[in-house]
């Protein structure tokens, strides 16, 4: 399918080869996963790290998660642990990074795990992307493919819009299913939650057959995506509101407004999936529609309902 972007592709075997060319170049190229879009390089590599970092604008402190394909990939450059083995037989390849030690000897450029002798990684669930890593020999750096600081993009034309021409190829895998950030848990010590997403503390404390802590005990950046101003969509937002202000674009769940100018349903039966999987697509379209402020209605706090506060609360704080 042709396009008015010079830079996004369809997937097909030649851009398949392309990008793998470019990859095993130490190029950068944008794609596709469940989540949102990443910016994939070779975690392998210095020059690719930091290409990502210097194109996001990314502090040097804040590391990026590492993408494999399956197990056997990950175990050459992690280790392993019990807790791990079983989230992975139920979760992967999906939405959830794992915080894991990094195994001596391991071959992730240590700019990539911001020098820290942990490292976060993830499988993920999208043709396009595992296609590419079983063509390299080597795993993918991917943050999301926005400006540190925006929201995660999560069409390939959104991509294009934080970056324009900078990165040569983007490939166009259709909108996010997840459409919000894979879930962070943190096992090095006893999990826990650095970041919440679709795969929820619930589902989770199932598998393992155990409660753990609540989500962050303190004030202390822990994961470096825990920064305050974060997920902005550019324009100020509003939570927790009960009345609509009659300029702003107002956001809400259910049905009840359908056909009211301003108002945006993140879901019109009260699905937190659908919901979540709304809320980035529905920031850039309410900032391009030209409103100068976002006022977003109450959202319950569960399952996906807590990972769709977290990210709001945090654009309201920037
Ligand atoms: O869904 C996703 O996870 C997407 C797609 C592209 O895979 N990627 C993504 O990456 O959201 P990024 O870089 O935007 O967010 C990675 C998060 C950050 O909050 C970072 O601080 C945290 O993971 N992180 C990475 N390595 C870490 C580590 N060793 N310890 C604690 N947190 C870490
Ligand atoms: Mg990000």
């Amino acid at each position: 399918m042709k396009n008015s972007y010079s830079n996004i592709f369809s997937f097909n075997k030649k851009i398949l080869k392309k990008s793998i060319k470019n990859l095993n170049n130490g190029n950068i190229v944008g794609l596709p996963t469940e989540t949102v879009y990443g910016l994939g390089g070779n975690a392998y590599s210095k020059k690719s790290i930091l290409k990502i970092y210097k194109l996001k604008r990314r502090p040097k402190s804040n590391p990026l998660i590492v993408h494999y394909l399956n197990l056997k990939d990950a175990s050459k450059d992690i280790v392993l642990n019990e807790k791990f083995k079983k989230l992975y037989k139920q979760f992967c390849p999906g939405p959830i990074t794992f915080i894991l030690k990094k195994k001596y000897g391991s071959k992730i450029n240590p700019q990539a795990s911001a020098k820290l002798k942990t490292v976060a990684i993830r499988f993920p669930n999208h043709r396009v992307v595992r296609s590419i890593l079983k063509g390299i020999n080597f795993p993918l750096a991917m943050p999301s493919a926005n400006k540190s600081t925006n929201v995660s993009p999560v069409s390939a034309e959104d991509v294009f819009d934080e970056f324009k021409k900078k990165i040569q190829v983007i490939i166009d895998g259709g909108k996010c299913k997840v459409g919000i950030e894979s879930t962070v848990i943190d096992l090095t010590n006893e999990p826990r939650i650095l970041r919440p997403g679709i795969i929820d503390k619930n589902s989770i404390e199932k598998i393992l057959k155990k409660k753990f802590k609540k989500n962050i005990i303190n004030r202390k950046i822990i994961s470096p995506g825990m920064m305050r101003k974060h997920y902005s969509p550019g324009i100020p937002v509003f939570i927790n509101q009960k009345k609509h202000d009659g300029k702003s674009a107002f956001i809400y769940l259910g049905n009840k407004n359908m056909n009211k100018k301003k108002f945006f349903s993140l879901s019109k039966n009260l699905d937190l999936n659908e919901a979540a999987s709304n809320l980035y697509k529905l920031f850039r379209k309410i900032k391009k529609q030209g409103y100068k402020k976002i006022q977003i209605g109450k959202i319950p706090n569960f399952g996906s309902g807590i990972a769709i506060n977290d990210r709001i609360q945090r654009a309201s704080k920037s």
